[in-house]
């Protein structure tokens, strides 16, 4: 049973503040977990409650949501049972009481769902991954190592936010590791030879300033090559446009140029058909609907399209890209949802309805690893957790060790059987 729950503002990898929430089972057993936070965040994404007090933290302070887990969420909890995590989830909705958890904050909730969570889980004397997954959650990721950094992410030209490896021809998860860190360490040598800084980007790829997106996935197979492996068999290229972040009036403001979306569309099939491509996120808009239709209809069965601001891990809007036909993935951050229930609702919804999964971290980040844990548990077979690079993105990569460590045998390696449109 839930004894106590409490909360403490901590800061997260941008230097933000960020909530953490520990919960005290009648057991004994003590768990915390840390709420991440997005830079290119979705207009429909779940609130995410700030102090607004100007004179701590630019305003960026948490201590409304940390109260709000002492004084609201905690109590309606203490008394259930840990493992019923469905409860749990209801309580803490029903408690903020509002569609979109604006009353005490998104990230009071999550804290504390996630945070039950592991503590049933230690309660259970389970592994995070096997409690939530059960005795068939055995599938280890492709890890999409986000290598180059652009957009909100970087203080760079580059439009495009993210830029991927995908070692996909790997025989195992750590293998997939170590062939993802070689290309990057190589990219780093060949950026730097050709004069460009090598400093990192909020989720630890490369911030180069590059003259155009095209130069970028250049990069990337040039490293690729020169590391030993070849581009698309063994490690594929991957993308997230984050296209809501320069789009505005019906126009994308890309490489200093206006274009329609059908332009935009059409740029799209040269670079599938130009570069080994397994994944392109976010390539329109969030509200742009009727071009994400027409990029479904000419790319949806060559190419992963992932859509995260347009689906926001939200099982409702997810419904409706389904039944128009949009998009064919779903980018999965628990932080936009809120709680670990409608996660999996949205997570289980994709699976059934023919789209594929991808786990993923926010670029605020936290040493909290659970999404390695909740990836594995869903058998998603995807997850994207930054560059080889910085702590906070590391943490994620190695817990993914430790679970493929303990699953032993009965591990299995997505690869390329993760990304089912990939003809290339
Ligand atoms: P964010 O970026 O965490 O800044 O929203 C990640 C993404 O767009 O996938
Ligand atoms: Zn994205």
């Amino acid at each position: 049973l839930i004894e106590a729950v409490g909360a403490r503002e901590i800061l997260d990898s941008r230097g933000n503040p960020t909530v953490e929430v520990e919960v005290l089972l009648d057991d004994g057993i003590v768990q915390r977990a840390a709420v991440p936070s997005g830079a290119s965040t979705g207009a429909f994404e779940a609130y995410e409650l700030r102090d607004g007090d100007k004179s701590r933290y630019g305003g960026k302070g948490v201590l409304k949501a940390v109260e709000a887990v002492i004084d609201e969420l905690g109590p309606a909890i203490e008394g259930v049972e840990a493992s019923e995590q469905r409860i749990v989830d209801e309580i803490l909705n029903e408690t903020d009481g509002t569609d979109n958890k604006k009353r005490t904050g998104a990230n009071a909730i999550l804290g504390v769902s996630l945070a039950v969570a592991k503590a049933a889980a230690d309660s259970a004397d389970l592994p995070l991954y096997r409690y939530l997954g059960g005795p068939n959650a055995h599938v280890l990721p492709v890890p999409l190592f986000n290598v180059i950094n652009g957009g909100e992410h970087a203080d760079n030209g580059i439009d495009m936010q993210e830029f991927f490896l995908a070692p996909i021809g790997a025989e195992t998860y750590s293998e997939s590791l170590r062939w993802g860190v070689e290309t990057y360490h190589v990219l780093r040598a060949e950026l730097k030879a050709a004069g460009y800084a090598t400093g990192l980007g909020d989720e630890g790829g490369f911030a180069p300033d590059l003259p155009s997106n095209r130069e970028g996935l250049d990069f990337l197979i040039k490293a690729i090559e020169k590391a030993g492996f070849t581009p698309g068999k063994d490690i594929a290229l991957g993308l997230d446009v984050a296209a809501t972040e320069f789009f505005s009036d019906g126009v994308y403001r890309l490489e200093n140029k206006d274009w329609s979306a059908d332009q935009l569309i059409e740029y799209y099939a040269g670079l599938v058909a130009d570069f080994p491509i397994v994944t392109i996120e976010d390539a329109l808009a969030e509200d742009d609907w009727d071009a994400w239709k027409s990029l479904t209809d000419a790319l949806g069965s060559k190419v992963q399209l992932v859509g995260d601001d347009l689906f926001v891990t939200n099982p409702q809007r997810l419904a409706d890209g389904i039944s128009r036909g949009v998009a064919n993935s779903l980018l999965v951050k628990v932080n936009q949802i809120g709680t670990l229930t409608e996660t999996f609702d949205a997570v289980s919804l994709a699976q059934r309805s023919g789209y594929t999964a991808m786990l993923s971290h926010r670029s605020g980040e936290t040493e909290d690893t659970t999404i390695a844990d909740l990836a594995v548990a869903t058998n998603a077979g995807q997850i994207k957790t930054g560059a080889p690079a910085r702590s906070e993105r590391v943490a994620k990569y190695n817990q993914l060790l430790r679970i493929e460590e303990d699953l032993a045998d009965a591990a299995v390696f997505a690869g390329r059987s993760a990304f089912p449109r990939f003809q290339g």
